[in-house]
């Protein structure tokens, strides 16, 4: 045998004994799931902002995986960054979960257990970033860096397997779009075509400041297993080839919504609503303005229940 055989051999024996230092995690190995992020991740309640499961109820049955969700709607990494009336990150989630893994209601064997983190909807967006944090300081770097830290105060506190996801394209959403409208969301006077130009911008920004903070964090996380999900990727994919994903009764709809409200600017008149029923709703992309439709939670899920599977995924790097 080749020296160089013999090497190769010599490591892959001993990934095999040290599963801690291989990369990813091992089919079968994880049994439970913990999500931390905003109302994509949200299961707490019924029916979800997404109008039905979120998709961590739908991948806890195709894993058959226990759910630990702390994701709560509205929420951003930090209100202390940008803030907004609702359960972040570092303020209440991670808090939370802390408290029950101290107090015992909470025990989760490690190497059983994976984190996911899907922040950055809400810290981008409206009445955030997009039209001023009201902490003046605050910019896409410092947002982005929050969601790396919770991904290290989970590791300092045991946690070793992760999932992070990046933010998908939300220029791609009604809200965000130029040919926006007045919505649940904003009714109030903007420049659609600025918006669109300049989220787009925030979040391929925050998704490449994401993954350099993220790999340069790595080396600092031993025993870690850390994977970077491209929800940026798969959503794209999502708009540009529906007919991959979507197999509902009516036509394709990447650019509309099931349940669309257009309102009147700035005003409480009532909005005229336009709702998909049925088998018609898997064909959209979006639920709302702002949200993923059942179908493309229903994708999510199955993406991320690979990856927590310990199965190859195209939107999947494992970087530890
Ligand atoms: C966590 O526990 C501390 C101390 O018991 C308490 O003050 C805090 O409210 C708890 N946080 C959450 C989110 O439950
Ligand atoms: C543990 O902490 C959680 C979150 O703060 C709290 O809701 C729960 O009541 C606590 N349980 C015990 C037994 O103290
Ligand atoms: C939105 O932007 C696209 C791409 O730049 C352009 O083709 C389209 O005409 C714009 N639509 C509106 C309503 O501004
Ligand atoms: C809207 O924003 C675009 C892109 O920033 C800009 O080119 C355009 O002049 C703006 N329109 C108005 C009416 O301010
Ligand atoms: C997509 O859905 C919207 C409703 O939100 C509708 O107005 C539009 O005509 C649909 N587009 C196509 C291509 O069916
Ligand atoms: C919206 O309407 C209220 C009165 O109904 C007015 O005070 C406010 O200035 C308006 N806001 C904008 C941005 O037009
Ligand atoms: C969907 O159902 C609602 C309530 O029954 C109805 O008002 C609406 O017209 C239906 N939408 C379509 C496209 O048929
Ligand atoms: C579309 O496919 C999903 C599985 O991805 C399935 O749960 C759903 O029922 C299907 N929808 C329709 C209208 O057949």
């Amino acid at each position: 045998m080749a020296f160089l055989q013999v090497v190769k051999l010599a490591f892959a024996l001993l990934a095999l004994t040290t599963p801690s230092w291989a990369v990813g995690v091992a089919p079968g190995q994880i049994k439970n799931f913990v999500t931390f992020g905003d109302s994509y991740t949200d299961s707490s309640y019924y029916p979800t902002a997404d109008g039905g499961y979120a998709w961590p109820t739908w991948a806890a049955m195709y894993g058959d995986l226990n759910l630990y969700g702390f994701a709560r709607s509205g929420a951003t990494c930090s209100n202390l960054l940008t803030y907004r009336p609702f359960p972040p990150i570092m303020g209440w989630q991670l808090p939370a979960y802390l408290n029950e893994t101290r107090n015992g209601t909470l025990e989760l064997n490690p190497d059983e257990t994976i984190y996911t983190i899907w922040i950055g909807t809400n810290d981008l967006g409206v009445n955030a970033l997009l039209t001023g944090s009201d902490a003046p300081d605050t910019s896409i770097v410092q947002v982005r860096q929050c969601t790396v830290d919770v991904l290290k105060i989970l590791y300092e506190s045991g946690a070793r397997n992760f999932i992070m996801q990046n933010i998908l394209p939300l220029d791609l959403t009604i809200l965000y779009s130029n040919y926006s409208y007045p919505n649940r969301y904003w009714d109030l006077e903007r420049n659609t075509t600025g918006w669109n130009v300049y989220m787009k911008e925030l979040v391929r920004a925050g998704n490449e400041i994401t993954s350099l903070m993220l790999e340069a964090l790595v080396p600092a996380l031993p025993g870690a297993h850390i994977a970077s999900f491209d929800s940026y990727g798969l959503f794209t994919d999502m708009y540009n080839n529906p007919q991959n994903y979507f197999n509902g009764t009516a036509p394709y709809n990447v650019t509309g919504c099931i349940n669309s409200c257009v309102h009147t600017m700035n005003s409480t008149a009532a909005p005229t609503c336009t709702v998909a029923n049925g088998t018609d709703a898997d064909s959209f992309l979006w639920y709302d303005e702002l949200h993923p439709s059942q179908q493309s939670d229903r994708i999510v899920a199955r993406e991320m229940t690979a990856v927590m599977m310990g199965e190859d995924n195209q939107w999947t790097t494992w970087l530890s």
